[in-house]
C-alpha cells in the first residue's frame, strides 16, 4: 500500500505562498500513488509526469528568488538542478519500462520530504533571520 503524503504544520517553511506551493507538489506526487493504485500506464501518467516536470520548474524558480542573497545560495541552487536530472533520468526510465511508477512516487515524495524539512526549512529561517 503506498504512503501518500499529508500536508501538516511540520512541514511549514514560514512562508505562505511557498508552503501552497509545496502542498501542491504534493497533490502531484499523491496523484502518481493514485495512478499506481489504478494501474494506470498510459496518457494520464504522461500527464501527470508533464505536470511534474513542469511544477518543479516553476516552484524551483520562485523559491530560488527568494534567498538570492543567501550566503549558501548556490548549494541549494545544485540540490535543486540535481532533483530535475534525478526526476528527468527516472521518468525516462519510466517511460523505457525499466523503472516502475512506484519507485518514481517514492523517489519524489522521500525527496521532496527531506528536502523541505531539511533544506528549505534552514534557509527560511536564516532569511527570517536577517531581516
Ligand atoms: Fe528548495
Amino acid at each position: 500500500m503506498p504512503t501518500t503524503l499529508a500536508w501538516s504544520d511540520e512541514y511549514s517553511v514560514n512562508n505562505a505562498a511557498i508552503d501552497e506551493q509545496h502542498k501542491y507538489l504534493f497533490d502531484l506526487c499523491n496523484t502518481l500513488y493514485k495512478l499506481v493504485e489504478q494501474t494506470e500506464t498510459g496518457e494520464s501518467v504522461k500527464q501527470a509526469l508533464l505536470g511534474l516536470q513542469d511544477y518543479i520548474e516553476i516552484h524551483f524558480n520562485a523559491e530560488e528568488k527568494l534567498y538570492k542573497e543567501h550566503p549558501m545560495f548556490a548549494d541549494h541552487q545544485e540540490l535543486h538542478q540535481d532533483f530535475v536530472k534525478q526526476t528527468n533520468g527516472y521518468i525516462a526510465d519510466y517511460n523505457n519500462g525499466t523503472l516502475r511508477l512506484i519507485e518514481l512516487a517514492d523517489f519524489t515524495r522521500d525527496w521532496l520530504v527531506n528536502h523541505i524539512t531539511v533544506i528549505d526549512g534552514q534557509y527560511f529561517r536564516d532569511i527570517a533571520k536577517s531581516e
